[in-house]
């Protein structure tokens, strides 16, 4: 008799089970399962969570018929030993968005290979971590549920809007999984109705041309009102992105805090985020400028729908730099400064370029903020972002452009509901700096 089985019976434990391993699954299904098979020395980096599979990893794939865009693959070893299990994409430069690793499903295999049962099991796990974060709260109802790559689901955004939600697809698979996505989340208790958001652009390097425009459900009024930090909002469901940027939800709510019998200038204000938590936080006079006369209109509304008083706070249609430039000639100052430019360097390759522009929209900002006070600027672009210290260096040289002197009184991100996975340092796109401009 083994060793394990004398002990066992000895401590009256039951015995020894065999663990469920990817291969038993996939070789219990009536459907074959492709296997793509990495590289000789490309498997740690996935084994220690990267989701994104790259094609240059990939030295075969293994099946027949070959895999379709959307299907349920293996990951596999040089030894064709799985790792885990993803989603498959004939077109993109990410060969397979990893879902699961083969260890996560020897814990509990219910969810492997099955897409619908882990969306379910994901998203649940989504809205856990809200709640325990206090999301959504009596002052908060806009927040973002699901967050791509932080919440495991890789080419997935959910932002919920009251008891709307608006779901942003940016990945091929999002688009095959539609309407269990939508059942999922319509199911959910506080959602009546839900918009559905293709990122076409993106969809297109995922090999879908022709997806259609915004779908949305016919009882779905196109303006929304919310709350955040007690604040409301209108949104229009035609705004930009999910159309509201729940991302700086704490950081409006930090210039709530400094504002007091502050001049406050709010550069880029969209629908007025930053503009109307200056006027809460009891701002002497605050002024927003955009370009987009949709979003100003929006902020407009939002000054009468939060009893502000519309002689303190006023928003202007006009392009930033030439407001600045304008300002700088009347000698204008502010006491706060918030610049929240658009992306400017969408790639990687444009990054140099990109911090040109922001040092010159930087430099021009700092010009306008009083002696003492205070600069909050902010980038949306992830290769910024990412490039440790490339900011603060283009602020720094923004500051010696200006003739002044910056020290960093604070470093943020996006708000805690856009969790970002480690392994994925890629979903870190958002930087807000705080600074002292002497
Ligand atoms: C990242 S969003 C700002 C979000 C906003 N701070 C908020 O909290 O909701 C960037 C904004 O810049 C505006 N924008 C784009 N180009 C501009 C320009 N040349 N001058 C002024 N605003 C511009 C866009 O219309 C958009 O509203």
């Amino acid at each position: 008799m083994l060793l394990s089985n004398r002990l066992t019976r000895c401590l009256a434990l039951p015995p020894l089970t065999t663990t469920t391993t990817l291969q038993d699954i996939a070789s219990n299904q009536s459907k074959g399962v492709a296997k793509v098979v990495l590289k000789k020395g490309k498997t740690q980096l996935f084994r220690d969570g990267s989701p994104m599979v790259y094609s240059g990893a990939v030295d075969r794939i293994i099946g027949r018929p070959p895999p379709k865009t959307g299907d349920v693959v293996l990951v596999a070893d040089g030894t064709q030993k799985p790792i885990g299990w993803g989603l498959y994409n004939s077109c993109s430069m990410f060969c397979v968005r990893l879902m699961q690793l083969e260890e996560e499903v020897s814990g509990d295999p219910s969810c492997a290979l099955n897409v619908e049962k882990l969306l379910e099991t994901r998203i649940d796990a989504a809205i856990r971590l809200r709640k325990s974060l206090g999301l959504p709260s009596a002052n908060t109802n806009a927040y973002r549920l699901v967050n791509s790559e932080g919440d495991r689901l890789s080419g997935l955004i959910v932002d919920v809007f009251g008891d709307l939600a608006v779901i942003a697809s940016s990945a091929a698979w999002v688009e095959k999984y539609k309407q269990h996505i939508k059942k999922c989340i319509s199911g959910l208790n506080m959602i009546k109705s839900v918009v559905w958001r293709p990122s076409t652009e993106i969809l297109k390097e995922e090999g879908l041309e022709s997806e259609k425009e915004e779908e949305e459900d016919l009882l779905c009024e196109r303006v929304v009102k919310v709350v955040e930090n007690g604040i409301s909002y209108m949104i229009s469901l035609d705004g930009q992105k999910t159309g509201f940027y729940a991302d700086q939800r704490e950081n409006r709510e930090f210039i709530s805090t400094i504002s007091d019998g502050q001049r406050v200038l709010d550069m880029c204000c969209y629908t007025g985020g930053f503009a109307l938590n200056a006027a809460h936080g009891h701002a002497l006079e605050v002024t927003g400028v955009d370009t987009s006369s949709p979003a100003l209109e929006v902020a407009n509304h939002n000054v009468i729908l939060n009893n502000l008083d519309p002689g303190k706070i006023s928003f202007l249609k006009q392009d930033a730099t030439i407001f600045m430039k304008n300002a700088a000639s009347r000698n204008e100052l502010w006491d706060i400064v918030i610049m929240d430019p658009p992306k400017l360097a969408p790639r990687r390759k444009v990054l140099q370029s990109a911090s040109g522009m922001y040092r010159n929209l930087n430099s021009m900002a700092m010009r306008l903020t009083k002696r003492g006070g205070f600069l909050m600027t902010c980038s949306c672009s992830g290769a910024m972002t990412q490039k440790s210290g490339q900011f603060l260096s283009v602020l720094q040289g923004a500051a010696s452009m200006a003739g002044r002197k910056i020290t960093v009184v604070r470093q943020c991100g996006a708000a805690c509901d856009h969790p970002i996975d480690p392994s994925y340092p890629e979903g870190a796109y958002l930087t807000n700096i705080l600074l002292r401009v002497l």
